[in-house]
C-alpha cells in the first residue's frame, strides 16, 4: 500500500478527486478508518471534549495529545496523520510554534501538524514549513478562539467573506499544504476553493470544497447533546454500546454469563 503524502492532496485537487478525513484519537479507530480507505486522520484537540472529559478544546495540552497522536500514527499503513497543535502552543510566535511542531514530529510519528488562524498565524506556518514539516491550516470558525469570536458562530458571512478569503490566501502564501474551512457558508467555501491552488477541506462548509472532515464520534453517533447540523450520522454507536452494556449487566446479574464455555478447564 502506498502511503498518502502531501502531494496526494494536491494531486486530488488537480484531478477533481475529493479527499476524505476523520478525526481519530486511538489505535483501533485509526486501524478501522485506515483500512476503510480514509485518506487522512486528524488527531484533533477535539480529543478535549471527546476523550479527555473537558467541555471545550481550550484546556488540552501538547503532553495530552502526544500519546494519542502516537497511537494513531503507529496504527496506520496508508492514511496521512495530522497532529493538532493545542491552544497556547503556537500563538506566542514562530519559535514556540516550531518547538511544538517538532515535538509532535519527533515524539509521535505524525506526518504533519495543524494549527488555527489565517493572517494571524502566517509567520508560524512559514516557520514550521521552512523546517520541513507540512502544515494544514484551519480558518473560518476556529474553536480555540470560541470566546473571542463570541460563541459557535458561522464565519465568512457578508463582509466576513473577504476576511475568509484574505485568511485563505495568507495560509497558502505561508506554505500550508491544505486548509480546513470550518462552519462557513457553502458559497464562501466554493469561492475560496476556486481561488486557492491548495486543497480546501470542509467541516460544515458545503459540497464545493476539495475534501471533507468530520469528528468521528459525532459521525458515528457516539456523542450526545449539541451536534452541529452539518454532521451526518453514519452509525448509532451509542445505541449499540448502550444496549450491549445493559445485556451484559443483565446476563451477569442473572447468572447467564460466564458459563462453562467462557471458563477455563482444570
Ligand atoms: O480538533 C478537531 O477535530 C478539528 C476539526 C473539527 C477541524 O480541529
Ligand atoms: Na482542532
Amino acid at each position: 500500500i502506498k502511503r498518502v503524502r502531501t502531494r496526494h492532496f494536491q494531486n486530488a485537487k488537480d484531478q477533481g478527486i475529493t479527499i476524505t478525513g476523520l478525526t481519530s484519537y486511538d489505535q483501533l479507530t485509526a486501524q478501522i478508518f485506515d483500512e476503510a480507505g480514509i485518506d487522512f486522520l486528524l488527531v484533533g484537540d477535539s480529543a478535549g471534549n471527546n476523550v479527555l472529559g473537558f467541555d471545550t478544546t481550550l484546556p488540552v495540552t501538547v503532553d495530552e495529545l502526544i500519546p494519542l497522536a502516537r497511537a494513531v500514527a503507529g496504527a496506520v499503513k496508508r492514511a496521512f496523520v495530522i497532529a493538532d497543535m493545542p491552544f497556547g502552543s503556537y500563538e506566542n510566535g514562530p519559535e514556540d510554534a516550531l518547538h511544538t511542531a517538532v515535538r509532535f514530529m519527533k515524539e509521535t510519528g505524525a506526518h504533519a501538524v495543524k494549527l488555527e488562524g489565517g493572517e494571524r498565524s502566517r509567520k508560524q506556518i512559514k516557520r514550521i514549513v521552512d523546517a520541513g514539516i507540512p502544515v494544514m491550516a484551519h480558518i473560518g470558525f476556529t474553536p480555540q478562539s470560541e470566546h473571542g469570536l463570541g460563541g459557535h458562530i458561522i464565519q465568512g458571512r457578508g463582509a466576513g467573506a473577504e476576511q475568509l478569503l484574505a485568511d485563505a490566501h495568507a495560509v497558502e502564501d505561508a506554505g500550508a499544504f491544505a486548509v480546513v474551512l470550518e462552519m462557513v457558508p457553502a458559497a464562501a467555501a466554493a469561492r475560496v476553493t476556486a481561488e486557492l491552488r491548495i486543497p480546501t477541506i470542509g467541516v460544515g462548509a458545503g459540497p464545493e470544497v476539495d475534501g471533507q472532515l468530520l469528528v468521528w464520534t459525532d459521525w458515528a453517533g457516539l456523542t450526545t447533546g449539541r451536534i452541529p447540523s452539518f454532521v451526518k450520522r453514519y452509525a448509532d454507536l451509542r445505541g449499540v454500546l448502550s444496549e450491549a452494556a445493559q445485556r451484559y449487566r443483565d446476563d451477569v446479574t442473572a447468572g447467564r454469563y460466564p458459563t462453562q464455555e467462557h471458563s477455563y478447564e482444570e
